[in-house]
């Protein structure tokens, strides 16, 4: 069960549907079963828009909310008790637990949803869902709608507009709650941990699966249910991969190894990224690169507070990469030009960041009117600068080609500034080296 309590629910329930108009009804699918092959199904994770309305944690689930409805705004469709389908797959709610320990006002056999949904929606003007993003819901949505319409003429008034709920539901999700920030505090201090082991477990002989195993073990003995996203433990030039997760390869003294892992609590995502030696010593060209990069995750802090817009912590990041990458001789000329022609991306061809929630990449818009959005208490970011020089680019002095390095961190924005959610995983070169002599 989720640590959001049933009141937070409620409340988020009810903020969304103020923000609906009258004579409307939205409705919200929980995630399917997701199969992995033959009989084999991935672990379950909840939908992120379902899980933030009501945190009911099962399949096969539909979430209605009707404002000002006489027998209660909120109406769950879930799986029946089964005694004997829950002595081979696990325990169910049934509708009595959706009542009693989810909060919602009533509950229904998913069975019964073809004939009692469209019963909900007559009556409504709008129907509200996430329109686009799973083609079949869509299509229910329309087949539960004809099926008011064919009882037009009984006197059924059938819904005349269908909306998007993702811009009202997805500004809700992107201020973080006091309660919300808490669990990602939890989780982040978890991989924290677990990047902390993976420094300490690194050697010549091991291979990058073996600090995976490292740091899913610290995930999963703290408590999370799931990674936040696949683990990438990328050694040497595979650190100039971005999402590189085969994790396959040895682990060689001389080389970096970069891991960006995060574990994810009651659906929060942590995502933190370290970077650090095999054999414990970074070597002059390593450091030279890396201390760039942290140089401008921190420029990247002071660009974050409610005075700040989306892009402001990028191009702070941007000036300090371009200004490191001309003083090693491996961007040459004027550094303001050469950020104008973006000479950089060839060796920093991501962002800084993204929002961090529910999901990893998580929701909510970046620009309002084409700007930068500003930032608002409560928003939470990463902040990831990254240098990459691919192997094969024979541009660069050799010394320098197949080091990659990124140095994440989770921020919240504060009334003043940010405040740094990660720093219990050590990133200056000085205490990676002591934390990997003392194991
Ligand atoms: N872990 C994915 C990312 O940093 O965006
Ligand atoms: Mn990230
Ligand atoms: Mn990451």
């Amino acid at each position: 069960m989720s640590s959001i309590s049933k009141a937070e629910f409620s409340q988020r329930r009810h903020t969304f549907m103020a923000q609906m108009g009258a004579e409307s009804i939205a409705i919200f699918p929980s995630a399917p079963i997701p199969e992995r092959n033959n009989s084999v199904e991935y672990r379950y994770r909840q939908n992120s828009d379902f899980q933030y309305l009501c945190g009911f944690p099962e399949p096969q689930a539909i979430l209605v909310l009707i404002p000002g409805r006489s027998d209660g705004s909120t109406v769950l469709f879930c799986r029946d008790r089964n005694p004997e389908r829950e002595q081979w797959e696990g325990k169910r709610q049934g509708q009595d637990g959706a009542i009693i320990n989810y909060g919602v006002d009533q509950a229904f056999s998913i069975e019964e949803v073809d004939q009692i949904l469209p019963s909900l929606i007559d009556g409504c003007t709008r129907v509200y869902s996430n329109i686009g993003e799973d083609a079949d819901f869509d299509n229910q949505i329309q087949e539960w709608t004809n099926s008011v319409r064919e009882q037009a003429r009984m006197g059924a008034q059938v819904p005349t507009q269908f909306h998007a709920a993702q811009p009202i539901l997805h500004e809700m999700r992107l201020i973080k709650s006091p309660a919300e920030i808490a669990l990602m505090q939890k989780a982040m201090n978890i991989s924290a941990q677990a990047h902390i082991n993976a420094m300490k477990a690194a050697k010549q002989g091991l291979y990058e699966y073996s600090l995976e195993a490292e740091l899913e073990y610290e995930f999963r003995k703290g408590g999370a249910q799931h990674v936040a996203y696949n683990s990438i433990v990328a050694s040497g030039s595979n650190a100039c991969i971005l999402h590189y997760n085969e994790n396959d390869q040895p682990l060689v003294n001389g080389d970096l190894v970069l891991i960006d892992a995060g574990c994810e609590i009651d659906c929060y995502a942590s995502d933190i990224t370290r970077t650090f030696p095999v054999s414990g010593k970074f070597s002059t060209e390593q450091k030279a690169i890396y201390q760039i990069v942290l140089k401008a995750n921190f420029a990247a802090f002071n660009y974050i507070s409610p005075k700040h817009r989306w892009y402001d912590a990028h191009n702070a990041a941007v000036k300090v990469i371009t200004e490191g990458l001309v003083e090693l001789g491996i961007l040459q000329g004027d550094v303001e030009e050469l950020i104008k022609a973006q000479a950089y991306r060839p060796f920093y061809m991501h962002g800084t960041g993204h929002w961090l929630g529910l999901d990893v990449h998580d929701v909510g818009d970046y620009k309002i009117n084409g700007e930068g959005r500003p930032l608002q208490v409560g928003m939470v970011l990463t902040v990831e600068p990254g240098i990459y020089i691919s192997p094969e680019d024979t541009t660069v002095a050799e010394k320098w080609r197949g080091i990659g390095v990124r140095i994440e961190d989770n921020v919240v924005v504060t009334a003043d500034g940010c405040q740094v959610l990660t720093n219990k995983a050590p990133k200056s070169v000085a205490e990676i080296e002591a934390l990997m002599a003392q194991a």
